[in-house]
């Protein structure tokens, strides 16, 4: 993966964030409410928190808690208030035992899971509770499916099986690591609205294997064509395997 082309994506991305992000404040919602209670949290982290969501949430939880903000985009950080910091979550600036709290949602996915969870599992304090979202494989399968035979770039993130989180969670020392999964279907009236949208929340980059132009006219009526085929009656169906993944320290 490309870090700093991610990155500028979603610093590009952060004025229009907001006004395509349902699923995201839908994901927010869920692990909100998987969350285990911990009677106490004096210091939470949200790390890759965007524009924020998951701090409203939090804060109307923890009322009285530290609550600091970091996401390695500096756009989307402008739009969030409070203490906020810089970072790239694969490498926090905050010492050993910091947060009671760790919580990010639908960040890691563009990270390398095992050194992102390795730094959530050193700056929680013991007993400390984790809480993160992410993406599975099957995410945006027909997106997949549709530019399957277009070329040989990759036009989807390569997604982690679910129990890769769960793998690093348990290598990264932490505990109690409960999984659940959500399969859930947002629709699209057409398919340059999808790409549209996945554009304008910053989540277009896709990795190495990305192709460099635009398609020729021909494939893309192709894979326009393939993806009208699985038109249902609310529009093109986008499916995304949530992953909500909660651990303590
Ligand atoms: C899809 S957004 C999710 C934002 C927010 N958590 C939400 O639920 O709306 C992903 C966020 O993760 C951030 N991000 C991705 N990789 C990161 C990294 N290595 N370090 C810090 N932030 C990262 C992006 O800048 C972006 O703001």
């Amino acid at each position: 993966m490309n870090k700093r082309a991610i990155r500028d994506s979603f610093d590009r991305a952060a004025a229009s964030y907001d006004s395509v992000a349902g699923l995201q404040r839908q994901v927010c919602e869920l692990l909100d409410a998987v969350l285990p209670a911990p009677t106490f949290a004096s210091s939470i982290l949200d790390a890759g928190c965007g524009t924020g969501y998951g701090l409203s949430l939090l804060a109307k939880r923890w009322p009285a808690a530290r609550l600091i903000a970091a996401d390695f985009a500096h756009g989307m950080l402008k739009s969030t208030a409070g203490e906020r910091v810089c970072a790239d979550i694969e490498a926090l600036p905050f010492p050993a035992d910091s947060f009671d709290l760790y919580w990010s949602s639908l960040s890691i996915q563009w990270c390398d899971t095992h050194r992102a969870i390795a730094e959530a599992a050193r700056v929680i304090s013991p007993g400390g509770t984790l809480a993160i979202s992410s993406l599975g494989v099957g995410t945006l399968a027909e997106l997949h499916t549709a530019f399957a035979d277009a070329d040989h770039h990759r036009h989807v993130l390569e997604f982690s099986p679910d129990q890769a989180l769960a793998d690093a969670c348990t290598a990264a020392g932490l505990q109690n690591v409960k999984l659940e999964t959500r399969s859930i279907r947002r629709y699209h009236p057409d398919l340059k609205t999808l790409l549209r949208a996945l554009k304008s929340l910053g989540a277009n980059q896709v990795g190495t294997n990305r192709r460099p132009g635009l398609l020729g006219r021909r494939v893309w009526q192709d894979v326009e064509a393939r993806y009208e085929s699985l038109r249902e009656a609310d529009g093109l169906p986008a499916t995304y395997e949530v992953i909500l993944c909660t651990a303590s320290s």
